[in-house]
């Protein structure tokens, strides 16, 4: 069997437990340490050039390759062109692009370097599985260094719309390069058909739906496929960890503090593209509409730092400690503090628990790719007893978890709305739309979606040796519509 080889920048904590940063790390510790393989990627340490040399670390089947940035490249690839010009624009945030053309060629450069990296731990069957928005240039810079063996792409977060994509100026530099993959997997079907949205009107290319439901994607000269594979979870184990941790201590005092209020509960990295200051007035909006809520319910948020030195995140940290200071101080009571808002990181196995514990999963962001935390809020719950989630249709779990209440995070008074009828919900619907939940989420866990990915990248692999003749590069290009849509 092949050896898998992942690529991403963030590389999950080693430590088994410790916790975790953002969804890719989780979903990929979760599909890697059962084939086993190589993880490669970012150290998550700024150093200097003498101190620039790969670490291999065995943990288990997996093997961890990692490897610093210096002070320049961490700014202009990591800080810079990732995060201040692709996540806004990929999160259809266009109103805080940033865009500095030495920024850009920081990220090629890095890319380049990261995979020269990478050239020499490579052998000739492994499969290269590389992974998110800092690595789009990734596949071409492996075939610069002469690399032949197959290489796929997952994105993790929304492909944009056309329009929104446009508003990046290499935007046709950074689509040529995800055409030098042999397969591109997006969360959701929506994610897939802004992608060949871009291949046919602004890239004069075509697609076509196959009969394996794949997509053939033809454009810059070369053929290759996408598909959507939303991630999973592995819920079962969710609900032991959940179970596990029912009489710990996070939960006991959470409860005692509580007395019997019922708890309304959020956990995001701290970034605007999660809707948090709409979902602090959304609750705001209940207490202040039903004062019969007042007293009753509370709402933890947590919410651990993230991307702290940029500046869209002090500033995004900074209105939600004067919103959720505001809505307390207008609200609160002496027995009572109606928002709970923690900015620290928590254990997986300790939210897991909590969430168990909680009435409500409030998961309501502008966009987002998937967010696992909706599907570990369903897996963690007590079958007998479970609480409702409360979902943004933007969020990519949205296309798949119809048993929870789906809510637009822009309208304040829905999002009200539904965290009422969420909370008042009798047993046997929240039962119900449970088990309808979960099913879906076993059908689609976490191996699921590497199995599936994974073969349809050999299957790629294999179609790449009878080259088709790229698309003409004029003239009307016909869009077969997609099966998923
Ligand atoms: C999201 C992204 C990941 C990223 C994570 C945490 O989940 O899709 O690629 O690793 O956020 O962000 P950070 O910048 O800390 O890696």
């Amino acid at each position: 069997m092949s050896r898998l080889i992942i690529v991403s920048n963030r590389v999950a904590p080693i430590s088994e437990g410790g916790p975790a940063a953002g969804g890719l790390a989780v979903g990929v510790y979760d599909a890697l340490k059962e084939t086993g393989g190589m993880w490669f990627g970012w150290s998550g340490d700024v150093l200097s050039s003498g101190q620039l040399e790969i670490q291999l670390e065995e943990r288990g089947p997996v093997t961890f390759a990692t490897i610093g940035l210096l002070r320049r490249d961490y700014d202009q690839y990591y800080r810079g062109f990732s995060n201040a010009t692709l996540w806004p624009a990929f999160h259809y945030r266009a109103d805080l692009i940033q865009y500095d053309r030495h920024d850009f060629e920081g990220y090629c450069r890095v890319n380049t370097w990261l995979a020269q990296q990478l050239v020499p731990l490579l052998r000739p069957d492994d499969v290269i599985w590389v992974h998110d928005y800092h690595l789009i240039p990734f596949a071409q810079a492996l075939r610069a260094a002469g690399v032949k063996n197959r290489i796929g792409f997952f994105l993790h977060i929304p492909f944009p719309a056309s329009q929104v994509l446009l508003a990046v100026p290499p935007h046709r530099s950074l689509v040529e390069a995800l055409c030098a993959f042999d397969l591109l997997g997006f969360q959701t079907a929506p994610d897939l058909r802004a992608f060949c949205d871009y291949i046919v009107n602004e890239a004069a290319g075509a697609v076509e739906v196959r009969p394996d439901g794949l997509t053939s994607v033809r454009a810059f000269g070369r053929t290759l496929r996408a598909g959507a594979y939303p991630i999973g979870v592995y819920p079962d184990e969710i609900a032991e960890l959940a179970k596990a941790g029912e009489r710990g201590k996070p939960v006991r005092t959470l409860k005692a503090t509580l007395h019997s209020r019922k708890v309304i509960m959020s956990v995001d990295r701290l970034d605007y593209s999660k809707g948090l200051v709409e979902r602090f007035r959304a609750f705001e909006r209940l207490i202040d509409l039903a004062p019969a809520q007042r007293n009753q319910v509370s709402f933890l948020q947590i919410a651990p730092p993230t991307r702290a030195d940029l500046h869209a995140y002090q500033d995004i940290r900074l209105r939600l400690e004067a919103e959720s200071g505001r809505i307390n101080g207008r609200f609160a009571e002496l027995d009572w503090t109606p928002i709970r808002y923690i900015h620290r990181q928590y254990e997986r196995s300790v939210l897991a628990a909590l969430f168990r514990a909680s009435h409500v999963g409030y998961v309501t962001p502008l966009r987002d790719g998937m967010n696992l935390v909706a599907k570990e809020y369903v897996s963690a719950q007590d079958p007998e007893n479970p609480g409702v989630l409360v979902l943004s249709q933007f969020a990519g779990a949205a296309q798949e978890l119809g048993g929870a209440l789906i809510v637009n995070p822009f309208d304040i008074d829905g999002m009200a709305d539904a965290l009422a009828i969420a909370l008042a919900m009798p047993l046997e619907e929240r039962q119900a739309r449970y088990r309808d939940m979960m099913a879906q989420l076993r059908e689609n866990n976490v191996s699921v979606w590497r199995d599936n990915f994974m073969r349809d990248l050999a299957r790629a692999g294999e179609r790449s040796e009878d080259a088709v003749p790229p698309a003409a590069s004029d003239g009307p290009v016909p869009q077969v519509p997609l099966a998923a849509e």
